[in-house]
């Protein structure tokens, strides 16, 4: 399995032989290590509605085909206003099989409105299954405690966000990964803009001093094999 930050809150995930992207968000990133013309995927999974995590989504989904799995009111308006053909429309606490394995929707502490204006459903998380491994990705948060029922199985990778005012900033990430106890953890959410840059020494040095996680962070562009 091979994870890919492409800057941001956007993974490129290929694993168990497919090839999704995590919250598309490349054209209009400043961070970004690539264009969303660039982007081959056969599934694109969607946290919330925030233009910060969906901005290309459409225009990836209609160029190459890929399902487009979000919560049921994202999949539905995506299907609804840019004519997105493959949707996928669940909600937290399901899960399903997708090109890159078992996918589970779980609760994300945030807020979700579609760049229209449109409710946006409850804002999401995702724990993925595959080739025997378990990823959480918690994407766009705040700390909350009900964390620690997603370690039940055990963790591999937890990717967490670090770049404060929007969602959990570095130490609430720091606890929120001593909750997890998962065997690495990569930061994300951070770096884009002046609001959420963070110093990522200082998380990683806090990281291997308060858990026994390993922490990685990565540029955009790099990747990890796990
Ligand atoms: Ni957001
Ligand atoms: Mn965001």
């Amino acid at each position: 399995m091979k994870l890919t930050w492409l800057g941001h809150a956007t993974w490129l995930i290929e694993a168990a032989g497919g090839r999704a992207i995590l919250d598309p968000f490349l054209d209009d990133n400043p961070a970004a290590s690539m264009k969303a013309a660039q982007v081959e995927v056969d599934t694109i999974l969607l946290s919330h509605g925030h233009f910060d995590h969906m901005a290309d989504a459409a225009a990836i989904a209609n160029r190459t085909g890929a399902t487009v799995v979000a919560n049921y009111e994202i999949a539905t308006w995506i299907a609804k206003t840019a004519g997105v053909k493959n949707v996928v429309g669940m909600n937290l606490g399901g899960s399903t099989s997708v090109s890159i394995g078992t996918l589970k929707m779980v609760p994300a502490w945030h807020s979700s409105q579609l760049p229209d204006g449109t409710y946006g459903g409850a804002p999401a998380g995702f724990i993925l299954t595959s080739e025997g491994k378990r990823i959480y990705f918690a994407c766009d948060t705040a700390l909350f405690s009900d964390m620690q029922l997603f370690t039940h199985g055990g963790l591999d990778v937890a990717v967490l966000p670090i770049g404060d005012f929007y969602t959990m900033g570095i130490d609430d990430s720091v606890l929120a990964a001593k909750l997890l106890g998962a065997r690495m953890v990569l930061p994300t959410h951070h770096g884009t803009w002046p609001p959420i840059t963070v110093d990522t020494d200082e998380w990683g040095a806090a990281i291997h001093r308060d858990t026994s996680s390993k922490a990685i962070v990565l540029k955009p562009g790099e990747a990890i094999e796990i």
